[in-house]
């Protein structure tokens, strides 16, 4: 019999649209926001028995340069009108989108994600971001951005303003007259009045008490502030640690700052993006990967990819020539607007270049070994072991699975890798409620219970 899983994995399912990490089987214009698409992978998740499928947010098209990001041709359409359209078309898996604390109000954002989960009978997830940059702030009224050391204390003031709405409704808030048909609202329904210092609101809530009774809260974000905020607020942490080991490092020191906290270490879940390539060997599988992220890196990804780590144009460059000969440009605004960017570039070029000169890469060849990568890579047993293994051993809880072919990449997974994680104990076979809640194995928050402001 084959090894048993000592640690049950949670899956997700990202949904990535049309940009330069993955390669779009379909080239007719609109299909990467066409519902179908949609409906294709968040339905295939549900059959492989998915915790949740799971929304990016960019709100804005990236820019490179003066000129914007070729890649983002697929528009980046708004997260809650696609998880409700979902909702109508999936009955058990969970629906989380990414919805940013530093550009929205939280009644709003509150009466948008209670309404989902109500739509939904309990399916809603919101992965609060900060967002990172004056460009895309430029998109809003409020023009700009919030200064650093604020985005975090946004952040918490906004999530506890979010708990406090949805906890405004008692349970029995709501009278029915069966003989006269009427529905009544007692004098409780929905009173709030919150006053720190991002936010003055007072008033009633609209919306009853949802079937979760709260959304289920998602972070990412890695900063020490973010670790801390997600430790004390969050269910889920969608971490970019997907391997040994920096993820168990992380997972370490979450687990510990949730604890820090008063609170039971599996009450926040840790889930890093993945991808995997399968194959029905080895070597056809890492014969494919190879293709695969060849295909990826093509001369424009590449050169992006290298004007983030050197911040200028680079367009002038031969992607089959060698790395620039520049110096980055460390001081000066992001030549790539609109992106996450956590490293260290001149450590980054010092590495491209050993990279390149011990292997003899040209500079695309050199953009692809890099940063193209691919986590889970043979045979849907050696996937499994491999998932098996990474979980186990601490690295995660599970994995926000992000396929490098859409819309039907996910669909092999589904066939070949998630039977074996079900025989081997390590994923369900039937979802075990109907709420998000009910399958993170997470229990309905008490009425009124917040977490200690830890920013304020
Ligand atoms: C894995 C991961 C995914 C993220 N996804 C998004 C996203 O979809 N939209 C967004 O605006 N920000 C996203 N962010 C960035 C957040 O805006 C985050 O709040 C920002 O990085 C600042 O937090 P930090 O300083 O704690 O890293 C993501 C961050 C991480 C680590």
């Amino acid at each position: 019999m084959s090894k048993q899983a000592k640690r049950q994995v949670f899956l997700a399912a990202y949904y990535a649209g049309v940009n330069e990490s993955v390669l779009w089987e379909d080239s007719e214009p609109g299909a990467q926001i066409d519902f179908d698409s949609l409906k294709h992978v968040v339905q295939t998740a549900e059959r492989g028995r998915f915790d949740y499928f799971f929304l990016a947010e960019g709100l804005a098209l990236r820019q490179r340069g003066d000129r914007f990001f070729e890649h983002d041709i697929a528009g980046r359409p708004d997260t809650l009108p696609i998880l409700a359209a979902l909702s109508a078309v999936t009955e058990h898996i969970g629906l989380v989108g990414t919805l940013n604390t530093t550009f929205n109000e939280p009644y709003e954002l509150a009466r948008q994600l209670a309404s989902l989960d109500h739509l939904s009978g309990g399916r809603a997830g919101w992965n609060v971001v900060t967002s990172f940059d004056a460009y895309t702030g430029a998109n809003f009224r409020r023009g700009g951005y919030l200064d650093r050391d604020l985005r975090y204390r946004r952040a918490e003031e906004f999530v506890h303003a979010v708990k406090e709405l949805w906890d405004s409704w008692p349970e029995d808030a709501i009278l029915a007259d069966k003989d006269s048909g009427e529905f009544l609202a007692t004098d409780a329904a929905g009173e709030f009045a919150r006053s720190t210092d991002q936010f003055d609101i007072s008033g009633r809530f609209t919306v009853p008490r949802s079937p979760q009774g709260r959304p289920v809260i998602v972070q990412a974000g890695i900063s020490g502030d973010g670790r801390n905020f997600a430790a004390a607020n969050a269910d889920v942490i969608f971490s970019p640690f997907h391997a040994n080991p920096e993820a168990q490092e992380f997972f370490r020191d979450v687990k510990q700052r949730v604890e820090g906290f008063g609170r039971h270490r599996d009450s926040l879940k840790i889930l890093p993006g993945s991808e995997f390539v399968l194959g029905d060997t080895e070597a056809e599988a890492q014969e494919l990967a190879r293709e695969t992220l060849d295909r990826i890196y093509t001369p424009t990804t590449a050169l992006v990819r290298l004007e983030q780590v050197w911040n200028r144009d680079l367009s002038n460059y031969d992607p089959d020539g060698p790395l620039p000969d520049l110096e980055p440009v460390l001081d000066g605004p992001n030549h790539i607007q609109g992106r996450t960017f956590y490293i260290d570039r001149q450590g980054t070029i010092d590495q491209l270049r050993a990279l390149s000169e011990s292997r003899g890469l040209n500079l695309r060849e050199t953009a692809r070994e890099f940063f193209g990568r691919i986590d889970y890579v043979g045979t849907p047993e050696q996937v499994a072991d491999q998932i098996i293994d990474f979980v186990d051993g601490e690295g995660a809880d599970g994995l926000v699975l992000g396929p490098r072919v859409t819309p039907h990449g996910l669909d092999e997974f589904v066939d070949r890798v998630v039977p074996i994680l079900q025989e081997r104990g390590a994923l369900r076979t039937e979802y075990e409620g109907s709420t998000l809640r009910d399958n993170l194995g997470l229990p309905v928050p008490e009425r009124g219970e917040q977490a200690p402001a830890f920013f304020a």
